[in-house]
């Protein structure tokens, strides 16, 4: 056994908009671990490439960019903070540019494979949450709790919805309903890795959760769980 694969992990996955990113630092803040936003993984190659002018469809040099990405995480009240190259990205990492751009390099297997390694780096003492869609059924498939974290559509984009009118941004209740349920769907069905809950998971429902509420419910897994939580 590699050192690293005693290092307890704890894994969140879940669709878009369940809150795995708020959740995921709290969490990582009351046990003192580690963090991972795989998500933040697959928008930094996204962002490095638009950057670059590498295309979508130059799977090579694709692979080549996930080998240069220095990224490190830290929890922060309201999410993971993300740090490309020793620049915290942010909102750029947020864009509907990068977006889109990371879901369609999250489909592509090779890009998927080069990046297993680098997400894997991140399991250091004394623990690691990491955030993501395949945490638990493929990059950390031996983690010890896991995961899924789900609410329904109507709740998710009503959370999204106030999220971005408190950011003076006016998009519709409707429009974000139908774009979160395509988003379902595609992250659902592709051929890789698709967001499905592990057979071992244990799944959160917080449609009717408050944020604390879901954060105490998975900090009690944790204790429960035969890895040692001080
Ligand atoms: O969670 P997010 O919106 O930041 O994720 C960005 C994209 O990366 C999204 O299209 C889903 C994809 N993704 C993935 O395929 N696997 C992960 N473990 C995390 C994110």
């Amino acid at each position: 056994m590699s050192e690293s694969a005693s290092v307890p992990v704890l894994t969140i996955d879940g669709p878009s908009g369940a809150g795995k990113g708020t959740v995921s630092a709290r969490v990582a803040v009351e046990l003192g671990w580690n963090v991972l936003d795989s998500g933040a993984v697959y928008r930094s190659v996204a962002h490095a490439a638009l950057e670059r002018g590498v295309a979508v469809d130059d799977e090579a040099r694709l692979v080549e960019l996930c080998g240069t990405l220095d990224l490190s995480f830290s929890p922060a009240s309201d999410g993971v903070k993300a740090c490309l190259n020793g620049r915290e990205l942010g909102d750029a990492l947020r864009s509907e540019e990068v977006g889109v751009m990371s879901s369609r390099v999250a489909a592509i297997p090779s890009v998927r494979r080069a990046l297993l390694e680098l997400q894997r780096s991140f399991r250091r003492p004394p623990g690691l949450v990491a955030d993501g869609r395949d945490m638990g059924t493929v990059v950390f498939e031996d983690a010890p709790v896991k995961v899924f974290l789900d609410a329904s559509v109507q709740e998710r984009a009503r959370r999204r919805h106030l999220q971005l009118k408190e950011k003076g941004e006016s998009v519709t209740f409707d429009r974000l309903f139908r774009d979160l349920e395509a988003r379902d769907r595609r992250d659902r069905e592709r051929s890789v890795a698709p967001t499905l809950p592990a057979q071992d998971a244990v799944i959160v429902d917080s449609t009717s959760m408050s944020l604390d509420e879901v954060v105490a419910r998975i900090i009690s897994l944790v204790r429960r769980s035969p890895i040692l939580v001080p």
